[in-house]
């Protein structure tokens, strides 16, 4: 039911709520394993702002009660998060389990159902176990794509009683940039021939953990797999010719390259031919090109923050490097662009509505959800008042901004059942660790108290009216 002077009413059973993942949230207590971020920073701590690691992180794995109490205490139905590879499975190379971890990630699932919250379970948030990495050079190895299956086999085994609603990965074209391409992931290579190959890995990856949770119990039982994808929609400086070619390029690498796979089953006709033109096409064979066609998502996540401005390149690019995909564009930092200045992400909620469009319009109109949206701001204690509140209107009407675009896209019949937030709880951000602050509960990272902010209350009235 609709408050009396609602404006934007949602469809029946929309989920209202906000992501998280394992290794931002719990903290490495008992973990038998690193992940790539947790080796990184065991070496090279001041990589990180303020040197800020992921030991501690906002102490899920201790808090995990509270904590999802007071997710409950905000109106959220449902909140993502993930099963961490490196706590989970004590042998990767038989998929052998930690009890340990069985038991704690069974804990925090009957805690989300106890408190009548959706728990959707992610399987991979940049979170590469180390050894995999030194052993086979991570996803640049189809190796790892076996081993990432099993470790998903033993998941939907060991959970799918519990979870209906699953996801293979999260940004996997974040681990292809920020891996091998732009230096903000360990091991922070510049490679274009091994990006492309790890774009292709983490596509076949995707599909085999598809095709095995097609035939599990889980999927029998009703469950449903998706992947949840940044989505940066690519728009030309102008409408000269050069330019819109430039932000087609940039549409078909950035977006297109995992949305293609995911949901039609193939990848880009363009991109795979420049690719191939260029010498850095990935190596694949007839029956890995088979899986990927017949092993598509039930659902699309969607994780908007910016748009990308691309221009058509104004200076050469350098052949002597490696190959790079701004081959084929520049980025265009749009004059009087409204910006996050703590981010240095424009806001452009409209790209919400166009994302819309396009999963209707050139993507079947699969069901869809936004599984991340939000806001990071440096600094939030200043806006703290005498009751202790973090003012944060600004994620407010950023927020509400953002929905009356989805809210318009939903209404001209874009197949979106969800919105959740990033995040519930501020939680650690890679290189950013702490900087920037993003959740409807803050964190005190001295004391680790939590508390509300004014967007947690603004986010419980929303959900229980469905719509503001
Ligand atoms: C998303 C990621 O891209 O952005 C999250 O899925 C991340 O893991 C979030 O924490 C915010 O990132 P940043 O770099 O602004 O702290």
């Amino acid at each position: 039911m609709g408050g009396l002077n609602m404006k934007y009413e949602f469809p029946k059973d929309f989920w209202w709520g906000a992501a998280t993942s394992g290794p931002q949230s719990e903290g490495r207590f008992h973990k038998a394993h690193r992940n790539v971020f947790d080796y990184w920073y065991d070496i090279e701590p001041e990589a990180f702002w303020n040197r800020v690691g992921p030991n501690v992180a906002s102490n899920f794995y201790n808090d995990y009660r509270q904590d999802i109490a007071l997710m409950k205490e905000i109106g959220l139905n449902s909140v993502r998060t993930s099963i961490q590879w490196t706590r989970l499975i004590r042998d990767f190379e038989t998929g052998t389990e930690d009890r340990d971890a069985v038991q704690f990630y069974r804990d925090v699932l009957d805690e989300f159902l106890r408190q009548g919250i959706r728990p959707v379970i992610n399987l991979h948030h940049f979170d590469l176990p180390i050894e995999l990495y030194e052993k086979y050079g991570g996803w640049e190895s189809k190796k790892v794509v076996e081993l990432f299956v099993l470790f998903a086999q033993k998941c939907f085994d060991l959970f799918g009683d519990r979870v209906k609603d699953w996801v293979t990965f999260n940004e996997p074209m974040v681990v292809v940039e920020g891996e091998y391409l732009y230096q903000f992931h360990y091991p922070n290579l510049v490679d274009g021939k091994k990006a492309c190959q790890v774009l292709y890995n983490l596509n076949l990856a995707s599909a085999k953990a598809i095709e095995a949770f097609h035939a599990s119990d889980c999927a029998k039982q009703g469950g449903r797999i998706g992947i949840v994808l940044n989505l940066t929609p690519a728009y030309p400086r102008s409408d000269s010719e050069a330019d819109r070619k430039a932000a087609e390029f940039a549409e078909e690498f950035k977006n297109n390259s995992f949305l293609y796979p995911a949901i039609k089953g193939i990848f880009p006709e363009k991109l795979v031919s420049v690719l191939e033109q260029d010498g850095v096409l990935w190596e694949s064979t007839p029956e890995e090109l088979e899986v990927i066609r017949s092993n598509t998502v039930d659902f699309l996540g969607v994780n908007y923050y910016h748009p990308f401005r691309a221009k058509a390149r104004e200076t050469a690019f350098d052949d002597g490097g490696s190959w790079l995909p701004e081959k084929y564009f520049e980025e265009y930092e749009m004059p009087g662009a409204r910006m996050n200045p703590y981010r240095r992400w424009e806001i452009y909620p409209k790209a919400i509505y166009d994302i819309a469009v396009n999963v209707r319009d050139n993507y079947g109109n699969l069901p869809w959800y936004i599984a991340e949206n939000g806001m990071g701001v440096e600094g939030e204690e200043k806006f703290r008042d005498e009751e202790g509140v973090i003012r944060d209107t600004y994620r407010i009407e950023f927020l509400e901004e953002h929905l009356a675009w989805l809210h318009k896209g939903i209404t001209e019949g874009s197949n979106c059942f969800g919105f959740h937030m990033w995040t519930p709880i501020d939680c650690w951000s890679w290189k950013n660790a702490y900087k920037n602050r993003y959740g409807f509960i803050a964190v005190d990272l001295a004391t680790q108290k939590k508390t509300i902010k004014q967007s947690g209350h603004w986010m419980k009235k929303v959900s229980r009216e469905n719509g503001f």
